[in-house]
């Protein structure tokens, strides 16, 4: 049970009848209320999270730019939470700009990335005064020259492949060599000229970032030279990537050992008077947040499948990456009866698997199940497979529940079907 709440935000608690609570709200309310699945997330663990990134960050490099990777959470509650905690929002396409200007974001702190942006997206970017365009080759700065007007200006960074490959599954991997993001460095070079020579693009700096769920520190190092051997500009943004802690083994860098080693890099190797802009995602939100889940089947044979009323539909981090979870009974934690069980979701896949083993206490039909962090890219992955319908969010504090993105209903599942 220690373990578990290990996992869970903190301000998790095992009230006397074994229930989980967190920020003061019991598993089995929240599950009375707003159904299951459901997504809860601690708003306080959100936004410590959210000051301790800024406050380790400023002491080590002041002149820099905290921007939340919304992709992780592009919900208008967790935007606003950030937003409110002082940061920018790094965005990849118009609908996250529209959910952060929705969260009240100041658009001058609004980084859009993307390695296929519409010029729809990039001229609603420039109509709202997104700060940095990360131009991610050629085909960004031919319609940035066209949508930007005369007279006008965009601030752009470019974004630079840094050949550093790590050790992550490939499908999170972004700073490889032969990524499809961004440019190889003679590339770079070429654009960085033609942006010197534009009228209404402005060339800030450069833009870097190696992957996802990255639990070692020196590929961030690695990340930085190359970026320097472009040459000195005013801006460095030096991407996200920390992974966050999703199991009983993970031990993730702290944000401190994180940060010691990138603005080691820094220091060595960039401008001292530049802006270091970092824009972390995963491991803002992941650990903030957990699922619960209805049990709805109980199979016991070659293996004993415990089958939950979401899946795939709500996590797709398993199929995406395999990514493992743990996971536990909400309403019977601290129990002793440990049964080796595989937590299967309600899709019809089998790779539609939440955990692939985990001791479960005596799990029956009708409980609540657990699962840890899934704070990161669970809900912006949702889908509606085998007609399941998106499922809710709800923020915990103090006591009290609040929803911020209710269940999708049965209508909105057919409105698009214009049949
Ligand atoms: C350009 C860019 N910046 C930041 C992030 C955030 O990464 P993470 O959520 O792993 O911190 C991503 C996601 O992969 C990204 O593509």
């Amino acid at each position: 049970m220690d373990d578990l709440l290990e996992l869970l935000p903190p301000g998790s608690a095992v009230a006397a009848d074994g229930t989980l609570s967190v920020a003061g709200c019991r598993a089995d309310e929240l599950a009375a209320e707003f159904g299951t699945p459901v997504l809860v997330v601690a708003e306080s663990a959100l936004r410590d999270r959210a000051r301790e990134y800024r406050t380790e960050l400023a002491a080590r490099w002041p002149n820099s730019r905290l921007v939340f990777a919304s992709k992780a959470f592009p919900c208008t509650a967790v935007q606003r939470v950030m937003v409110e905690e002082g940061l920018g929002l790094d965005v990849a396409g118009g609908g996250e700009i529209r959910t952060a200007l929705k969260a009240g974001v100041d658009p001058a702190l609004v980084v859009l990335h993307g390695n296929a942006k519409s010029v729809d997206e990039l001229t609603l970017a420039v109509r709202h005064g997104v700060g940095l365009v990360v131009v991610d080759g050629p085909d960004d700065v031919d319609r940035l020259e066209e949508i930007v007007p005369p007279g006008g200006n965009q601030d752009v960074l470019v974004r630079v492949i840094p050949g550093v490959a790590a050790d992550v599954h490939a499908h999170v991997m972004t700073g490889h060599e032969g990524a499809k993001f961004g440019l190889a460095p003679p590339a770079a070079a070429e654009l960085i000229a033609r942006i010197g020579r534009s009228d209404r693009i402005t060339m800030r700096g450069l833009h870097v970032h190696v992957g996802s769920q990255i639990l070692d520190t020196a590929p961030f190092a690695q990340s930085v030279a190359p970026v320097a051997a472009l040459g000195a500009f005013e801006v460095y943004d030096l991407g996200g990537g920390l992974g966050a802690r999703y199991t009983y083994a993970d031990r993730p860098p702290s944000v401190g050992d994180y940060l010691d080693t990138l603005v080691g890099a820094a220091r060595q190797h960039l401008p001292r008077g530049a802006q270091v802009i970092i824009e972390p995602g995963r491991s803002m939100v992941a650990s903030a947040a957990f699922t619960l889940y209805r049990v709805t089947t109980v199979k016991r044979g070659a293996h004993t499948f415990v089958a939950v009323d979401g899946g795939m539909g709500d996590n797709l981090e398993v199929a995406l990456f395999a990514q493992r979870f743990e996971a536990g009974i909400a309403n019977r934690l601290g129990g002793t009866g440990g049964e080796r069980a595989v937590v299967v979701g309600r899709h019809c896949e089998s790779g539609d698997v939440l955990v692939d083993g985990v001791e479960l206490d005596a799990p029956a039909v009708g409980d609540l199940l657990v699962v840890p962090a899934t704070g990161a890219y669970c809900f912006t992955m949702a889908n509606n497979y085998n007609g399941t319908r998106r499922i809710p969010v709800v923020f915990a504090r103090d006591g009290s529940a609040r929803l911020v993105v209710r269940r999708e209903t049965w209508e909105e599942l057919s409105a698009r079907d214009v049949g």
